[in-house]
């Protein structure tokens, strides 16, 4: 990461600190209470616990990786070098996402996982909205995350929160979504 790109990721994870919007509670299909917020980095050893009783690894684009030690480096690296917000229910974070951002807010890329104890009651729905706020509200201009075709599952999720398909009809697809103003000017076509 650059000086520049260090610099802007540390302000925003600042303001994030204090953006009380970005803290929500809500029930999941279950009916059990489930608090969304941006993580920090004191988060590390709790949302590590969850990627490694995460299964299948690598199950997605490669992701979680398999490798203990770099499963380890990889969460160190998101936590600290990308936008993220993890899911938890009394203490224990049952799903993460991140935006990472690719060029200063220009575009970011997205990833998210729900624990498979808590698939489908709505937690990756909530946390994908929640990333989509708080990239619109700092002004990114584009998000954009690649899926398995055949999960169609993450692929409703993502069409729910504002994404649409791009690109060639392939196994893996690309997905966006554009903000304000952005794909009026055509820069994201
Ligand atoms: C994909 C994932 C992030 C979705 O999060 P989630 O919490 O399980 O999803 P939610 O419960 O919020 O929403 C699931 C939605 O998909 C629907 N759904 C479930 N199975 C489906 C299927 N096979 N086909 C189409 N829709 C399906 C549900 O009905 C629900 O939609 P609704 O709310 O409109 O009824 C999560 O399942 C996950 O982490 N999977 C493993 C890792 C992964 O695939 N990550 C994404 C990589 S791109």
């Amino acid at each position: 990461m650059s000086e520049d790109h260090e610099t802007l990721i540390r302000l925003i994870h600042q303001r994030l600190r204090y953006a009380r919007q970005f803290d929500r509670l809500f029930q999941d299909c279950k009916g059990c209470w489930v608090r969304a917020r941006p993580a920090e980095n004191r988060d590390f050893r709790r949302i590590l616990d969850m990627y490694d009783s995460f299964e299948p690894k690598a199950s997605a684009q490669g992701l979680p990786p398999a490798d203990p030690e770099r499963r380890q480096y990889w969460v160190h690296q998101i936590i600290s070098d990308s936008i993220s917000v993890l899911a938890e229910v009394e203490k224990r974070v049952v799903a993460h996402a991140c935006l990472i951002d690719m060029d200063r807010k220009a575009w970011g890329e997205m990833e998210i996982a729900v624990h498979q104890d808590w698939q489908n009651r709505g937690i990756g729905t909530e946390l994908t909205c929640l990333l989509v706020d708080i990239a619109r509200t700092f002004e990114y201009r584009r998000i954009w995350l690649t899926v398995d075709n055949l999960n169609r599952r993450a692929v409703h999720v993502y069409e729910k929160c504002g994404f649409s398909f791009i690109g060639p009809f392939e196994t893996e697809r690309e997905m966006e979504i554009c903000f304000d103003g952005f794909k009026n000017q055509q820069v994201c076509d």
